[in-house]
């Protein structure tokens, strides 16, 4: 979603804030741009409908000097992608890029009309702009206009903005929308996430809700939702992230699948003995609180929701309590019964999905025993604002569509029902059972990326297809859900999943040989069952892609192709199916020529509801 770098610094700043965006480009965007002020007070814009390259091809072009910027990416909710839609948006002085939506721009816009402001785009951000230019001329300074402007603003927001007529400093605001600040020496930056600043800076200060700062070269004040000055820790951060770097990879999906044996014995590492989970391993009064939960609420979108579904499974057989879960944009907006002793559980690689951190905000008005986060991002809002994190460790995910960040997921839930179970009857062999399952995995998802060729000449057979059908049973379920996402996201093929007993209740009208059937059949207690769904499928006419353990005697014919899975423990086997499917659509995809790591329409973090 959109991404956003500002600077202010002595030396020019215009290759920073463009670098900067080129490492949010996996967020996802449609337009880019950049205004900088130079020393003489000059403001030079540039926008670009496209990559961020038109952008940078631009800037090579027009001399853009300057020591105070901001810049862009622009994923477009009020007004088509263009250019004049683009930000940085201007009023007369006054520069603005923004993340969010401010939802009561309509009347705004009507008021500022009145008072001769002319609007030049379609965006809801250009409000900003004109507010600020207006709250200015009854205020002392920027950071005084910008409070002002902000407490009319309904809405998310991650904004900043300069005055061309002061250049000495940026003022930023945070409200629904992350916004990192980023210290150098004798300069300083904001961005929206800390990736885009990383080749200037290692250490940062997170803004909170609410909270309004003021950036010049050496100093930073910051005002929280009250106006009160505070004091943000400053952190120093060990992600790593080279935006150039696939490495051997054509892509960062196909470096991001081929990296989770080594994700998944990093998110293990320190975190189990041989015998149970270590307490320690969601943080401090995690084991007090555990022994209180008897139910457990999870909140999470997209992919997140899939492994939120896996765990389910879980829960109620291992982990001995009851477990919901729910879509977080569908949980925010409904009166739901918080059950005794609930857990609120939120799942999400980024920690800054509007709907899950507006579901976890929600939720802790509602009266459950605590929160806890599965998250991927260190200092990321779902980290901050829940009670106890679980970080998945599973290294930066570039790609839009989720690999290395669902399966380390999965891990991590696997240990919670470790660690809430051993409290509701999860015996001490079950626990070592379950501990030696996860140990084995980085070693049997090496075994399992094996596959890749195979599943390549297979993917073959897709490239005319229009629609298709995912089906899984038990925990395979939500796994056959999440192979259905990665095939539509990233090769725009129609997939729906199904829950392989339901076909004889609609979907199997839909067979025919232009449908093909994709079918997850590790050898578990449910197998006959699917065995006769998948007779149902060959007996209409279907064909059938099976991903199968290989003493489930699936056998290779004309209307039936077998893919054989190594044989895993229950516990690990939605995690060891999954990498099969991944790999299905990434070549799927290669051989439609989509846009792999940034598909069409999508964005990485969706931090707009
Ligand atoms: O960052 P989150 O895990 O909260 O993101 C949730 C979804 O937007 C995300 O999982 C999305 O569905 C994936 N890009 C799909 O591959």
């Amino acid at each position: 979603m959109c991404g956003i770098v500002g600077a202010v610094a002595q030396r020019d700043v215009v290759e920073i804030l463009v670098e900067g965006l080129r490492r949010l480009e996996y967020r996802g965007y449609d337009s880019a741009g950049v205004a900088v002020i130079s020393n003489s007070g000059e403001l030079q814009r540039l926008r670009r409908l496209g990559k961020v390259k038109e952008l940078s091809d631009a800037v090579k072009l027009t001399p853009t000097p300057g020591g105070t910027g901001i810049a862009h990416t622009r994923w477009a909710t009020h007004g088509e992608p263009s250019e004049r839609n683009a930000h940085p948006h201007v009023s007369e002085k006054i520069s603005v890029v923004h993340n969010g939506i401010i939802e009561n721009h309509g009347p705004l816009r009507e008021m500022l009309k009145g008072k001769g402001y002319v609007f030049n785009s379609d965006t809801d951000t250009e409000v900003i702009a004109h507010l600020v230019e207006e709250e200015l001329k009854t205020s002392e300074s920027l950071l005084s206009a910008v409070q002002k402007a902000v407490k009319q603003f309904n809405g998310a927001y991650g904004t900043v903005l300069m005055d061309q007529t002061d250049p000495s400093r940026l003022v930023v605001a945070r409200s629904g929308s992350p916004l990192v600040i980023g210290l150098g020496i004798g300069e300083n930056f904001i961005a929206s996430d800390q990736l885009a600043l990383l080749p200037v800076t290692r250490r940062f200060m997170f803004l909170e809700e609410g909270d309004v700062a003021e950036i010049t070269r050496t100093t930073v004040r910051i005002f929280d939702k009250n106006g009160a000055p505070v004091e943000r820790v400053a952190h120093e951060s060990n992600v790593s992230y080279d935006a150039g770097d696939k490495g051997q990879y054509r892509h960062f999906m196909l470096k991001e699948i081929y990296e989770q044996p080594f994700a998944i014995n990093n998110t293990l590492e320190g975190r189990l003995n041989a015998e149970s989970v270590l307490d320690e391993t969601f943080g401090n009064g995690a084991a007090e609180l555990f022994k209180k939960v008897k139910h457990v609420q999870i909140v999470a979108c997209g992919t997140s929701y899939h492994s939120g579904m896996v765990a389910r499974y879980w829960l109620e057989s291992l982990g001995g309590i009851s477990c919901n879960v729910e879509i977080a944009s569908e949980f925010r907006y409904r009166k739901s019964f918080v059950q005794p002793n609930s857990l609120l559980v939120s799942i999400s690689q980024s920690g800054e999905t509007a709907d899950t951190l507006a579901a976890l905000r929600l939720a802790k008005e509602a009266g459950y025993v605590g929160s806890l986060t599965i998250c991927n991002v260190a200092g990321s809002s779902l980290v901050r604002e829940s009670d106890l994190a679980f970080m998945t460790r599973a290294g930066a995910e570039i790609g839009v569509a989720s690999t290395k960040a669902f399966t380390t997921q999965l891990v991590g839930l696997a240990m919670l029902t470790l660690a809430i179970g051993k409290y509701n009857g999860l015996t001490a062999a079950q626990q070592k059972d379950m501990v030696e399952a996860l140990r084995s995995l980085p070693a049997k998802l090496e075994q399992t990326l094996e596959l890749a060729s195979s599943i390549e000449k297979l993917a073959e057979e897709f490239a005319d297809k229009h629609n298709s059908l995912f089906l899984g049973r038990g925990d395979q379920y939500p796994i056959a859900m999440e192979g259905a996402l990665k095939l539509k996201e990233i090769s725009y093929i129609h997939a729906e999943a199904y829950a392989a007993g339901e076909l004889k209740h609609g979907p199997l009208a839909l067979i025919d040989a232009q449908m093909p059937i994709i079918v997850v059949a590790p050898n578990n207690e449910l197998l006959e069952k699917l065995q006769s769904n998948v007779e149902e499928v060959r007996a209409r006419g279907g064909i059938l892609y099976v991903f199968a353990d290989a003493n489930a005697h699936f056998k290779s014919d004309a209307t039936q192709r077998v893919v054989n899975v190594p044989h895993v423990h229950p516990l690990i086997a939605p995690i060891i199916y999954t990498i099969p499917l991944q790999l299905l659509s990434y070549y799927v995809a290669i051989i439609k020529g989509t846009d792999v790591d940034q598909p069409r329409n999508l964005a990485k973090s969706v931090t707009v509801e």
